[in-house]
């Protein structure tokens, strides 16, 4: 199935296309273009023109485009779902999980449409202020280019997207290369949803060319990036004077405390660590688990992870699929085998059958392993152990990264003293770190990236504060 570009509310031919392949089968899906610097050069000139027409498009008018545009997903919910399933190789059941949440960061994007205001400002304050009557507004930036990652290609690309048209802006997006379908999939129901041409633009292609042009060209006034540290950084140093929002990478941790029911959470615990294959940022990379409960704990996490489903994404009883790509297969493999010589056991998996990496469990890693410091975006977890809470926390803090940590404790000191030393974007007390609403704040610290995201929290950053002052003297 051929596919093309989307800009100026067109869909535009390209000089070149490229077949894009099931993660899974590694059989063509679609034949995906290629976009040149021309076409990014007409998708900016659309976006630029078209970035008046949504300043002074009424909120009521944003917010209707954006309900639109969520019914329309709601009316095609299972075809988006299968889409992503094929294009991602995310089994059907998170897939549809996935369209649920999109629809509901689009509904989120219409409300919060409607209520963007500044605030009254007490001049009178300082003295000089007397006399004056002051106000700030909140006002569109202009033209936004989203760059967005393979792991959510719907709800990702609507963390972007609609805040940014909730905001009166307008936006170029390149989703990932290996996932444009979801992306070209929106642009046919934005269309239908009444958006005007020029306000939303696709281009698919080389990630190399097409984010130089975008993090470099002076029409753009910011760029919301998420995707890994080393590319949000490079895009840092170039943006010059955009605002930036980078949502990158993390190794998240969870805290079991002595006390906790591990019954009740170790299915919980497994979802987190094997959703889509690991490939989530918030995934759990790593648990630390209270020396009184570990020999249990890993008993039973390991039974559960042995009962996973492996198979093909459309099937809906599969619970793991394949790898992104055979690259990351490899790299898996290399990273847990580079820990077995530092003494880290395999408790389960550790291998692979076709494109598909087996659930893998690993005990006794050192820190100093890939597998635990950096981002293993793979199905691959680690559990240690430790003795005291305080003990725990360190090692969740000795990381680049910092997204989202959980702990679970029946100690409500230890919880409050846990949120106060964990040193990331969002604590989870009570549940693992894959936890995430679409209206929450959701960003991390360090080397995770700067800027929050969640429609409220991004609007702010897509939009700039101004001050009006009437002198009444
Ligand atoms: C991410 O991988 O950063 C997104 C996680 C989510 O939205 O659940």
């Amino acid at each position: 199935m051929k596919k093309n570009l989307f800009i100026n509310g067109e869909w535009v031919h390209a000089e070149s296309y490229s077949p894009l392949l099931s993660p899974y089968s590694g059989e063509v899906i679609a034949e995906v273009p290629a976009a040149t610097l021309t076409e990014v050069e007409m998708a900016l000139t659309a976006a630029y023109e078209a970035r008046k027409t949504m300043a002074v498009m009424p909120s009521h008018q944003r917010a209707r485009i954006l309900e639109n545009l969520a019914a329309l997903l709601e009316q095609r919910s299972d075809e988006a779902a299968e889409i992503i399933a094929l294009e991602a190789a995310k089994p059907l059941t998170t897939a549809k999980g996935e369209v649920d949440r999109t629809i509901q960061t689009y509904k989120f994007s219409a409300e919060e449409a409607k209520r963007i205001h500044g605030e009254t400002i007490p001049v009178d304050a300082a003295p000089g202020g007397e006399g004056r009557v002051a106000y700030t507004v909140r006002e569109p930036i202009g033209v936004i280019a989203a760059i967005t990652p393979f792991n959510f290609p719907m709800n990702l690309v609507a963390h972007k997207v609609g805040p940014a048209l909730a905001s009166g802006n307008s936006v170029v997006l390149k989703p990932a290369a290996q996932t444009p379908l979801s992306s070209l999939f929106l642009a046919e129901l934005l269309q239908e949803a009444g958006l005007p041409a020029g306000a939303f633009n696709v281009v698919t292609g080389s990630g190399r060319l097409i984010g130089e042009k975008l993090v470099t060209d002076e029409r753009i006034q910011k760029i919301s990036f998420t995707g890994s540290p080393s590319v949000g950084i490079g895009i840092r140093n170039k943006a010059g004077l955009k605002k930036v929002t980078l949502e990158l990478g993390s190794n998240a941790a969870v805290i079991i405390d002595k006390g906790v029911d591990i019954d009740k959470i170790i299915s919980r615990c497994v979802s987190g660590a094997f959703a889509f294959q690991g490939q989530v940022c918030i995934s759990v990379q790593r648990v630390y688990v209270h020396e009184e409960l570990y020999e249990t704990f890993v008993e039973k996490f390991v039974a559960a992870t042995q009962k996973l489903k492996l198979g093909d994404p459309l099937d809906p009883m599969t619970d793991v699929s394949a790898l992104i790509s055979p690259r990351d297969i490899e790299r898996s493999l290399e990273w847990i085998e580079e820990a077995k010589q530092k003494g880290a056991i395999v408790a389960t998996g550790g291998k692979s059958e076709g494109n598909i990496l087996h659930p893998t469990v690993l005990l006794e890693v050192d820190p100093s392993q890939k597998v635990s410091c950096q981002e293993v975006f793979a199905p691959i977890v680690l559990i240690n152990k430790f003795s005291t809470v305080d003990q725990a926390i360190e090692l969740v803090n000795d990381s680049r990264y910092g997204l989202q940590a959980g702990i679970y404790t029946e100690n409500i000191r230890t919880a409050l003293m846990a949120s106060q030393k964990l040193h990331v974007g969002g604590v989870i007390v009570n549940d693992i770190p894959t936890f995430r609403l679409d209206h929450m704040p959701y960003g991390g610290v360090k080397e995770s990236g700067i800027g929050r995201e969640g429609v409220k929290y991004a609007i702010e950053e897509m939009t700039e504060q101004k001050l009006v002052i009437f002198n009444q003297n």
